[in-house]
């Protein structure tokens, strides 16, 4: 497979428009997730017409969404960086034993492998205090700054060292690293604000500093080379401030059963906590614990062959191009959806399995598999290909930050859209619901709703399907903490029919709600599962009571908010396969 750091010319099979919708992402994604067209545009030097296409072809696959002038990414692109996620198996093996560790020690803990001359984190444990900045799964650290890198790096060769010092000649601040704060062109690749002063070369040729034949520390290179020799000798390797000032953090590899680094496990910590000196003293012996126990725990056999489990299919495609005609790129649909082939017991396919999970003619998957490796998303060996870290750069890391109400609040304004009346989410608190998510029509309440807005759940359809789906025993609790007093004269008072009405709701999986809360008001809600089944919100639609029956407005609200619900569970299943999803 040809290696991208030698800038090789793509191969003559490789796809244009996956290349193209490929590039598109990363702008987009280097840009924080959201950008106006124009200025993609500008960024990728591809067409308008190019960047419409392949935004609509985007759009259509769930990766992103068109609000105004700006192109937003979308949850559904998080599928690409879980193919990875999933194939690599690290977070899935061992981000239990991080949890545990990170607990134990009260600091954040987070898992990083080699990208390239990168460290690219994929999982976090943030027990992180206000004073540093996080790192989200997907984020790319030069390897000099920061822990893992010089781990990883204790096994370069002389190529790897050589690309290295190029890159670093080419982007003197980091610019190609968004993840870190810049570093200062003159600086030692030490911490920026830690001894760069000491080190500037700026001063005159009198200064021994300036001079790295004079001072080691000086020479980015010589100091880099020797951290990469202590990690060696000690097996672990220390930032002290190498990426802000404040923040420090120890690192040792966890090896694979050939015994090469299969990630770094890092401690994260700052000054205020630890002096760089007693961070080592402190953590090292648990770490040095959990690393013991990570090595088993990757040295266990592989999951069996899994069945694929794509998303979509060519099947999908076919009639996606049936509906959008020119406006969608099935090249670049077919490119992408390889990679979700890629999985939990599918970390190494050859085409035949990709052809197969995909659906694609193997010539078809046969080219996008070769682009895609051109790009660095894929490695091969000839015969079986594998996903890389690189997956991550779609992405990941500006969409890791998504919150239910963020998921939800596009699908509310769709089902506003269709329905012509408010719509909204809450989540139970206490005996209240709350609401997370609101996309008003006309106000149809005494009482204007916000996000924050807390009604007694008992007379409302969203806390009707959220006690609904609390387990019995938590159910009957909360009814016995909970006091039904007549909020208007339709309002259920009974704990008895109320129990019966919740049991009602948990079988027809919906809630309506006739005038309860507020006369006039009417209202039906379903309920919002996490991805093991627990309901974890509710959405709804209000609308006047005066207008139609009860059962012709369920006829007419019920399937489009049903619908509304899937599909926010469906990104919220996404994003909460690697993610902590904040529910508000
Ligand atoms: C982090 O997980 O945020 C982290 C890891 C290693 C470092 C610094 C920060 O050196």
């Amino acid at each position: 497979m040809t290696d991208p750091a030698t800038d090789a010319p793509p191969p003559p099979e490789a796809v244009g428009p996956l290349t193209r919708g490929l590039s598109v992402l990363r702008v987009l994604s280097a840009g924080g997730g959201r950008q106006a067209v124009g200025d993609l545009v500008r960024a990728t030097g591809l067409a308008r017409s190019t960047v419409d296409r392949v935004l609509s072809t985007l759009a259509r696959l769930g990766h992103v969404r068109t609000e105004g002038r700006d192109a937003v990414l979308a949850p559904g692109l998080l599928e690409l960086g879980n193919a990875y996620l999933a194939a690599c198996e690290l977070p899935d093996r061992l981000g239990p034993y991080a949890e545990r560790l990170a607990d134990a020690l009260d600091e954040s803990v987070s898992l990083a492998v080699p990208d390239g001359d990168g460290v690219r984190f994929v999982h976090q444990t943030t027990r992180r205090r206000a004073m540093s900045l996080a790192f989200r799964i997907g984020d790319l650290l030069p390897a000099e700054r920061g822990a893992p890198g010089a781990l990883f790096a204790a096994g370069w060769d002389e190529d790897a060292w050589r690309r290295w010092r190029e890159r670093r000649a080419a982007d003197p601040t980091d610019a190609g690293f968004p993840a870190v704060p810049p570093r200062r062109a003159s600086d030692s690749g030490r911490g920026p604000g830690r001894d760069a002063d000491t080190n500037s070369g700026t001063n005159s040729g009198t200064d021994p500093a300036a001079d790295p034949a004079a001072d080691p520390a000086a020479d980015p290179a010589a100091d880099f080379a020797s951290r990469v020799e202590a990690a060696r000798t000690a097996g672990w390797s220390l930032d002290d401030q190498l990426i802000e000032p404040g923040l420090v953090a120890v690192a040792m590899p966890v090896r694979d059963a050939l015994g090469r680094p299969a990630c770094a496990v890092s401690v994260v910590s700052h000054t205020s906590r630890l002096a760089p000196g007693d961070l080592p003293a402190a953590v090292l012996p648990q770490l040095r614990e959990t690393v013991a126990e990570m090595g088993q725990a990757l040295a266990a056999p592989p999951p069996p062959i899994a069945v694929p489990t794509t998303p979509r299919h060519a099947s999908w495609m076919r009639a996606s191009k049936q509906e959008l005609g020119p406006e969608f790129v099935e090249s670049l649909a077919r490119g992408l959806l390889t990679l979700t082939a890629f999985g939990t017991g599918r970390a190494a396919l050859p085409l035949t399995a990709v052809a197969e999970a995909t659906g694609l003619a193997r010539a078809t998957a046969r080219r996008a598999l070769l682009t895609l490796g051109h790009l660095g998303y894929l490695t091969s060996d000839g015969r079986l290909f594998r996903p890389t870290p690189k997956v991550l750069e779609l992405g990941f890391a500006p969409l890791s930050g998504l919150t239910l109400p963020e998921i939800a609040q596009p699908h509310l304004a769709a089902l506003v859209e269709q329905v012509h009346d408010s719509a909204s989410m809450a989540v139970l608190s206490g005996t209240d619901i709350q609401y997370a998510a609101r996309v008003p029509t006309v106000r149809i309440m005494s009482v204007n709703i916000t996000v924050g807005t807390r009604f007694p759940a008992y007379p409302t359809s969203m806390g009707r399907v959220l006690l609904a789906g609390l387990p019995e025993a938590e159910r009957t609790a909360h009814l016995a903490r909970t006091t039904l007093a007549p909020l208007t004269r339709h309002t259920v008072t009974s704990a008895d029919r109320l129990a019966a009405l919740l049991e009602q709701a948990r079988e027809d999986g919906y809630a309506l709600v006739d005038e309860e809360l507020e006369e006039g008001l009417r209202s039906i809600a379903a309920p919002v599962r996490d991805r093991d089944g627990r309901v974890v919100a509710a959405v709804n639609v209000s609308t006047h009571a005066g207008r139609r029956s009860p059962t012709e407005d369920r006829d007419a609200l019920l399937p489009a908010l049903k619908a509304a619900a899937a599909r926010i569970e469906a990104d919220l299943h996404t994003a909460g396969r690697y993610l902590r999803v904040p529910l508000t």
